[in-house]
């Protein structure tokens, strides 16, 4: 409410638009009357107008920053936090990129009030380890940057010498992410301008930094002249005054400005400046920024070869030909140079005066005279100082950029050199109001023209206000074709004889009839005799008042020539910092192009940064200084009179009244909005117009206050506007406490049907639990009655039938008895004769009965071989017993035989047949029992080889074996097959599978085996058979119980005779035999190995001979 109060305030309005009556004398008095008042900020609009009081207000504190924070701009006080306030806030909530432009002349508090808005932005946005230490070296980047870049003019202590541009980065919250500083640079130039001729002088090196960075905007010059009562940069007297004594025995430096040539050899000490102070602070800046030791120790080494430049003294003398030239007159400087930047001091003393000239490709080396070399000396120390200051901001962009790929929004801050009107000024002075006059133009175009015919545009009623429009000069000195710098640049590529009169008289010749250009022969300047405007001198009409430029060292200036001698020596240097400032020093890279000139880098960045600003929302405190003195509170109204005229705030005042504050594209209006009526919210159908239509209409403003252009909506007053952003912002909170009360909602009936399902099933669970366990103990009790009534009932019942059956055996007992006598009584007539023997066999006949019924019970096994037999239980049953016992082994052989298969009948058969032959009789027959009669052992059939000897055994095959033949010439054993058909018994030779013997079985008489288990085999042949001429056949048989078993069964079938076999330990056989008489068996038990070289030997002579085997 204090706020209104003051902005309607009728004596010191806070905001000029509600200026009555609207005129500059009333203007001007409500600035006084306000500054008087300590009130320094005022508004027009959203435009800040801040005059400098030059002492400090309390104005800045924590509970301003506090009470500025998220303020309605137009609700509190003019200050500059509202501004700052306004920009970041549209910056985080509208997403629109700022720009703050401060303007205003030398000392008007352009770079206090760039301070105050970054340390603003720094309070308001949030706090965090990583977010302040961004704001801690953004912040500090200041008094390392007015360390090197500021220093004292006549109109202000700490005056920036260059111009400084800071995009301040922030991302989606608003924090602060990091920063770009600019030396007034901006986006890359389009590429330099060739020289069609290179001149003489392509000796001359130009600055490496490409275009880009409007190094010109540091006040070069300054490093090795000022004006008295002005200073160099504050770094050479804060390094002096603040400089430890070791430090400054490093850098070869003496703690006393007067020594130097470059601070004019005067002591300056700055009242209310500690330049000692200030280098602590700076050097604390660099550490937080981020600067390494050996960073800051190079910089300003670098920084002391500058100064220790100013000292090099040279002085004249003449070489053998009589030409003039120049010498170190006291080394001793030049070589504690050299040591600093390690180079040899011959090669800079050479560098120094003489330079080297190629003419038709031959380098001469030609001496420079004193003032060449002087002006060498000095090119160097301002090339050398300019490259570090641009390192410098390189270093700290470096700390301070935000890494790629995250989503920024900017806030860009513009400080730049103010307008200056010297006496005398010279090129710097035309860069510096160049660069102020575009500024100007932003503004005109962007507050005045582009407004105004927006108006025009849009359909709004509108009644045109004059205002200065400054293109005109813009144009003047940036034509390309025909602007001053145009000119200067030509004249300066120009080859013949080029100085800075032919260039004013070129100029005066373009621009005789210009309107905003004047000298003293122009025809608009009539006042020749104007002794104001001497005759090297122009004059330009700039918006902020006349300037008249003496055009002395413009070219030089403007071309801005490094001797190659001198940039080469540099980066023969082996300091590294240095060596990298020269890297066109490089004699690997001679470059012949010559690059850009002063004025057209600068205008060329001037335009990019133009560009830059046109992007953004621009914002603008446009400063004013209110005394010449820097004196305390003092308004001096001439001087701002001429400020407020040049700056067209009356213009702006106009435009501002008669205009409309806020204009925006219906879509983006209606979008932000559209939450204020109930019939544009949520949804709008119509066309965007009409939605906006609507919704005003609701909202029931003034109709004043309103105007629907074509494409946009426009608001007259902020105030209006403001009072819409309010109530949105009440609305917006109404419906985030809407949408968060649905979603709690939401959120808790979800949870509620959560814990209800969970609940649900957790009882559902436990009542099961509950109730299973109420049944099984339920069941358990029950269980436990059911078997105590059981239990009883059942004892009852078991009481009663014990009860029942005692008396039934009572009453059978009874009965029994009682029948027993009654019968003993009946028969008693009738048994007493034969009682005796009935009673016997009645009772012999139970015996028997009871045997035999337990016979039945007890019967033994089916197993055949199983002939156990219950023993009888009385002696006289012992025959019958036995008798029984053989009539059930019988039945059970016959049982076991019936269910007998007929081939299991046949090996049984065979079995029995060899068990009548042998049993008993010859030991091997208990080995034959476990093996079954294979009858074919060699596989006819199967081997292809045997398939003669299968049609040799036409009749039907018995038996095939492999045996042993026993030689009777020598008694030993050849290996032969034995094949035994159903008629004849075949011997074949194993090898060839032919028959060696056949016999038919009716030649076989008989045949002799020993008793022992031997396989040996004597056939006896009928003498009158083939074979039976040569004697017995001796024959040892793997199978001999079966070979002569089979051999009786098939004599048998063919003869129906038995074989006559003899089994005796004796052997006396028929044949031809080696001597005469028959050999005798003669074996002890287990002789035979059965292994194929046994052999039967025959022992004594004549009729007593005996067979034995040898293994
Ligand atoms: N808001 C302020 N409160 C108190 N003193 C101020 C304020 N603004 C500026 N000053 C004083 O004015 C002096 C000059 O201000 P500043 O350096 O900001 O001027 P400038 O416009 O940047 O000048 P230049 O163009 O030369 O750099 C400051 O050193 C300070 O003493
Ligand atoms: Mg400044």
């Amino acid at each position: 409410m204090e706020a209104t109060t003051s902005l309607l305030d009728a004596a010191a309005v806070g905001d000029l638009v509600m200026l009555d009556p609207l005129s500059e004398e009333a203007l001007l008095r409500t600035l006084q009357e306000r500054f008087s008042r300590e009130e320094i900020y005022t508004y027009i609009g959203e435009v800040v107008i801040s005059v400098n009081p030059y002492k400090p207000l309390p104005i800045y504190t924590p509970e301003k920053v506090e009470e500025y924070h998220n303020c309605n701009f137009f609700a509190v006080k003019p200050h500059i936090y509202a501004i700052a306030d306004d920009a970041y806030c549209s910056l985080r909530d509208r997403d629109r990129d700022q720009c703050i432009l401060i303007t205003g002349e030398s000392g008007a508090g352009k770079t206090e009030a760039s301070k105050l808005v970054m340390s603003y932005v720094a309070a308001v946005s949030s706090k965090g380890e990583e977010v302040d230490k961004v704001k801690e070296q953004l912040l500090q980047s200041n008094p390392v940057l007015e360390a090197f870049g500021n220093a004292k003019t006549i109109r202000n202590d700490n005056s920036s010498r260059f111009g400084k541009y800071m995009d301040v980065e922030f991302d989606f919250k608003g924090d602060p992410l990091g920063g770009v500083i600019t030396n007034c640079q901006c986006c890359p130039l389009p590429s330099p301008p060739r020289w069609s001729q290179p001149p003489l002088s392509c000796s001359y090196t130009h600055p490496p930094f490409p275009p880009q960075t409007l190094t010109d905007l540091l006040e070069k010059s300054r490093i090795v002249r000022h004006v008295k009562g002005e200073r160099n940069f504050h770094i050479f007297y804060q390094l002096l005054a603040g400089g430890s004594a070791q430090l400054l025995q490093k850098l070869k430096l003496r703690p006393d400005c007067s020594y130097y040539g470059y601070l004019n050899r005067e002591k300056s000490v700055l009242p209310g400046m500690d330049d000692a102070a200030n280098f602590r602070a700076m050097q604390d800046a660099m550490a937080i920024i981020g600067f390494t030791p050996t960073e800051v120790t190079a910089l300003l080494e670098v920084t002391a070869v500058v100064l220790k430049l100013g000292n090099v003294e040279l002085s004249s003398c003449f070489q053998a030909s009589g030409m003039e030239a120049s010498s170190i007159t006291e080394p001793r400087e030049l070589q504690e140079i050299s040591q600093l930047i390690g180079l040899d001091p011959s090669t800079l003393e050479q560098a120094l005066c003489s330079r080297t000239v190629k003419v038709r490709d031959e380098s001469v080396l030609t001496a420079l005279s004193v003032s060449q070399g002087y002006y060498g000396r000095d090119a160097l120390a301002k090339n050398i100082y300019s490259r570090l200051f641009d390192w410098l901001v390189n270093r700290i962009n470096t700390s301070i950029k935000v890494k790629p790929g995250k989503q920024r929004k900017v806030m860009g801050v513009l400080d730049i050199y103010g307008f200056e009107i010297f006496q005398d000024n010279g090129f710097e002075q035309f860069i510096i109001n160049y660069c102020n006059e575009k500024l100007q133009q932003i503004f005109i175009l962007m507050t005045l023209k582009e407004e105004q015919e927006e108006y025009v545009r849009e359909g709004i009623k509108w009644t045109p206000v004059e205002f200065f429009d400054n293109s005109i000069i813009c144009d003047l000195i940036e034509n390309s074709k025909v602007g001053i710098l145009a000119m200067l640049d030509e004249e300066c590529l120009r080859p013949g004889t080029v100085n800075e009169d032919t260039f004013i008289t070129k100029l005066n010749q373009i621009f005789a009839s210009h309107k905003r250009y004047e000298s003293k022969e122009t025809l608009n300047a009539k006042h020749v005799t104007d002794i104001s405007l001497p005759l090297r001198c122009f004059r330009i009409h700039h918006y902020a008042g006349k300037v008249t430029y003496n055009v002395t060292g413009f070219i030089e200036k403007n071309n801005d020539l490094l001797f190659r001698d001198l940039s080469q020596a540099m980066w023969a240097a082996r300091h590294t910092l240095l060596r990298s400032l020269f890297p066109e020093g490089d004699p690997q890279r001679p470059s012949l192009k010559l690059p850009p000139t002063t004025g057209s880098q600068f205008k060329a960045s001037v335009a990019t940064l133009m560009k830059n600003l046109y992007s953004k929302n621009p914002n603008y405190i446009r400063c004013i200084k209110p005394n010449d003195t820097k004196t305390a509170m003092l308004f001096t109204p001439d001087l701002v009179l001429a400020q407020v005229r040049y700056l067209g705030l009356m213009e702006n005042v106009r435009v501002r009244r008669a205009g409309y504050a806020f204009r925006q594209l219906y879509q983006p209006f209606l979008k932000r909005y559209k939450m204020l009526s109930r019939r544009t919210w949520p949804h709008w159908t119509g066309s965007d117009r009409e939605g906006t239509e609507v919704l005003l209409a609701e909202l029931k403003f003034p109709s004043e206050e309103l105007a629907y252009g074509h494409t946009k909506i426009f608001i007259r007053s902020p105030r209006t506007l403001f009072d819409l952003e309010k109530r949105r912002q009440q609305r917006v909170a109404e419906l985030a406490t809407l949408i968060q009360a649905m979603f709690r909602g939401w959120r808790c009936r979800k949870q509620y049907q959560l814990m209800r399902k969970s609940q649900i099933l957790i009882s559902a669970w436990f009542r099961g639990h509950a109730q299973r366990n109420r049944y099984k103990q339920m069941k358990r009790s029950v269980l436990l009655l059911q078997a105590y009534a059981r239990g009883w009932k059942s004892r009852r019942l078991l009481r009663e039938l014990k009860v029942q059956r005692r008396r039934h055996l009572a009453a059978s007992t009874i009965s029994a008895y009682w029948k027993g006598y009654q019968t003993r009584r009946t028969y008693r007539r009738y048994f007493r004769s034969d009682a005796r023997t009935r009673l016997s066999n009645f009772i012999y006949r139970r015996m028997v009965q009871k045997y035999l019924m337990g016979l039945q019970k007890n019967l033994p096994p089916m197993a055949v071989l199983d002939r156990t037999w219950p023993p009888a239980p009385y002696k006289f049953l012992s025959d019958a017993n036995q008798e029984l016992k053989g009539i059930f082994y019988r039945w059970k052989c016959k049982k076991y035989r019936e269910q007998l298969s007929p081939q299991q009948r046949a090996v049984l058969q065979d079995k029995l047949c060899a068990s009548e032959l042998f049993k008993d009789k010859k030991a091997l027959y208990a080995q034959s029992l476990q093996q079954p009669f294979r009858g074919e052992y060699l596989g006819l059939t199967q081997n292809r080889k045997y398939q003669k000897l299968q049609a040799v055994a036409k009749d039907k095959l018995v038996m095939a074996e492999a045996v042993q033949k026993v030689n009777r010439a020598n008694g030993k054993t050849v290996p032969r097959l034995l094949l035994l058909t159903t008629e004849h018994l075949v011997l074949a030779d194993p090898k060839a599978a032919q028959p060696k013997m056949v016999l038919s079985l009716s030649d076989i008489r008989g045949a002799s085996v020993s008793r022992f288990s031997d396989g040996l085999l004597a056939l006896h042949l009928k003498e009158t058979s083939t074979a039976g001429g040569k004697g017995d056949l001796l024959l040892v048989s793997p199978h001999l119980i079966e070979l002569v078993t089979r051999l009786h069964q098939t004599l048998m079938d063919a003869t129906a005779q038995a074989l006559p076999l003899s089994i005796a330990d004796q052997y006396a056989g028929l044949g031809a035999w080696p001597v005469g008489a028959w050999p005798t068996w003669a074996f002890p038990e287990g002789a035979w190995s059965g292994r194929g070289r046994d052999r039967v030997c025959w022992e004594g002579r004549g009729g007593n001979q005996v067979a034995h085997w040898a293994g």
